[in-house]
Formats: structure tokens, sequence, C-alpha cells
């Protein structure tokens, strides 16, 4: 059996990433995209083969992707020159949904890591790490993600096993959250222990 297919290259103008605690937005001809659950909602990834104010011409329009209630608070970051826009839809006090864009090649905020702030109360330094798409500077010693469901760094995991003794991957995700959610970095932080305990023993 053959079917016929036509390739062709697409020109990509910009790419996506939705995060929300609601349902799927209406998406426009033109909108490439893919979804995925995440905790506490689901995560849209799209490409636009237009020009993005053409997809967000106005505030109703990031309203309604967002798909927040005309009383939440839309708040928004925008670096025109690099193409870079983000926005976030809060309601008594917590993300219902954040978008961010950028254009091709240009890294957006991690998905699990933004995912991390859906529903929860959003602090003033929260809303800044958001849309900023940084780690609060107190968190910034974290180093590298291990666990990207719960954000949670080399660094920490580390100094946790050393300062608490832990022993076990449960007594990290009891202290951490780490590892107790999808378990995809349960093999490192299992690495993690044993580095520790090495390093106890030459200590000896
Ligand atoms: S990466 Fe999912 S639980 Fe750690």
């Amino acid at each position: 059996k053959g079917t016929k297919v036509r390739v062709g290259a697409v020109s990509v103008e910009w790419h996506g990433l939705l995060l929300s605690r609601d349902t799927m937005p209406d998406l426009p001809d033109g909108i490439h995209w893919s979804t995925a659950p995440v905790a506490g909602g689901f995560a849209l990834e799209m490409t636009g083969t237009a020009p993005l104010d053409r997809f967000i011409d106005s505030e109703q329009a990031l309203r309604n992707l967002l798909r927040i209630a005309r009383a939440a608070e839309l708040v928004s970051y925008s670096d025109p020159k690099k193409s870079v826009f983000r926005y976030a839809g809060i309601a008594d006090g917590r993300l219902d949904a954040c978008i961010f864009f950028a254009p091709p090649g240009t890294a957006l905020p991690q998905r699990e890591w933004a995912a991390g702030f859906l529903g929860r109360d959003i602090t003033s330094t929260a809303r800044l790490s958001l849309l900023s798409g940084l780690a609060p500077s107190g968190e910034a010693q974290q180093g590298p993600i291990v666990c990207s469901c719960f954000s949670v760094g080399i660094e920490t995991i580390s100094a946790a096993i050393r300062a608490k003794n832990l022993r076990n991957v449960a007594q990290i995700g009891a202290m951490l959250r780490a590892g107790t959610n999808c378990g995809s970095c349960i093999p490192e932080l299992k690495k993690l222990l044993a580095a520790e305990t090495d390093r106890l023993f030459e200590a000896v």
C-alpha cells in the first residue's frame, strides 16, 4: 500500500508553551501543536508560521488563549527586541495559566519547572521568577535540575543527603519531593546517594 504525500519546508515564525489548569483553547489555522499532561494541568507546545502579532493581537485574544476569567489579573513580560513575550493569568492570588513565546532557536522556560507554579499562590518573587524564566536568587545555587517534576537541583539534593544523612530515595522524596512523581529521576537520585556514601567512606 502506498499513499502519496507531499513534503515541504515550513517556515516557523515563533514557538510557544502554554501551561493551564483549564481546558484546551481553540487554536486558529496555521498553529502546529502537541499537548501533554503535567502536574496540575496540561502543557501545550505550539509553533506558528504567521507573525506572532496576528495570533495575539489583543488582550482579549490572550485571555481567550489562557482561558482566564474577566476578573483574573493578566501580567506580562515582553522583550520586543528579542521577540520574547510571557504572560500569566492569576486569579485569587493563584496561577491559572501562563504562556511563553520566543523565536525559533530561543529557549522557552522549562516545562515542568513552570508547571510547578500552576494552582499555587503566586508571591511577588514567584511572579518575577515565572515571567523572567529564572529561579529566585535563593534557589540559584541548586545546580542543574535532576528532578524536573519538582525542579530540584543536584546541589540541593546532595546537600540534603549530607545534612540529613539520607539513606534512600524515599527519604529524599519525603524531604524534597524529588522522585515522587514520574520517577524518571530515581536512577540519578540513587547515583547521588551512592556518590555521597563513597565520599563519606573516603573521608573516614
Ligand atoms: S523527574 Fe519526575 S519525579 Fe523526578
